[in-house]
């Protein structure tokens, strides 16, 4: 399963590190929505959905992210350990996310909230995913 993993070029000097994201340069979508998890709790499981049309990318910005993509075919589980690392999360591909305590994941995504774009039902994700390769 491929994923595609950016690395953003930190403008730093002496003061640190700063990150600058633009739509269509860095980010290969319309940004319409820009949402952040943080209190994270060790242990917990978060996403355990996919979306039908969503495009995101993920930023860990603070301590890691396990994140787990699953195209209903093959699995990975991508570690975000960096703040300069955002990895494309793209439509019809089940997510889960485990954080270390304290983690901060900042999400760029490509529409506003929806929940008719969410599959939160695993076996019809499974069901989707296959009808769309029959169209195919
Ligand atoms: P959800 O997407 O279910 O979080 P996760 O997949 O990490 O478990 O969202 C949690 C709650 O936040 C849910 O009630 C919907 C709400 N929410 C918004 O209102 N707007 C948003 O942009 C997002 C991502 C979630």
């Amino acid at each position: 399963m491929q994923t595609i993993k950016y690395v953003f070029q930190p403008h730093g000097d002496e003061r640190g590190q700063l990150i600058a994201l633009e739509e269509f340069k860095d980010i290969p979508f319309h940004i319409k929505r820009v949402y952040y998890m943080y209190d994270t709790a060790d242990g917990f499981i978060r996403g355990k959905h996919a979306h039908r049309h969503l495009e995101q990318i993920l930023v860990c910005i603070h301590g890691s992210c396990k994140i787990k993509l699953d195209n209903g075919s093959e699995q990975k589980i991508v570690p975000l350990e960096k703040p300069y690392e955002g990895l494309y999360v793209g439509s019809l591909v089940w997510r889960e996310m485990e954080f270390s305590p304290g983690a901060v994941l900042l999400v760029f995504a490509s529409e506003l909230y929806d929940e008719a774009d969410y599959i939160r039902d695993y076996d019809e994700f499974l069901q989707i995913v296959s009808e769309r390769k029959n169209e195919d």
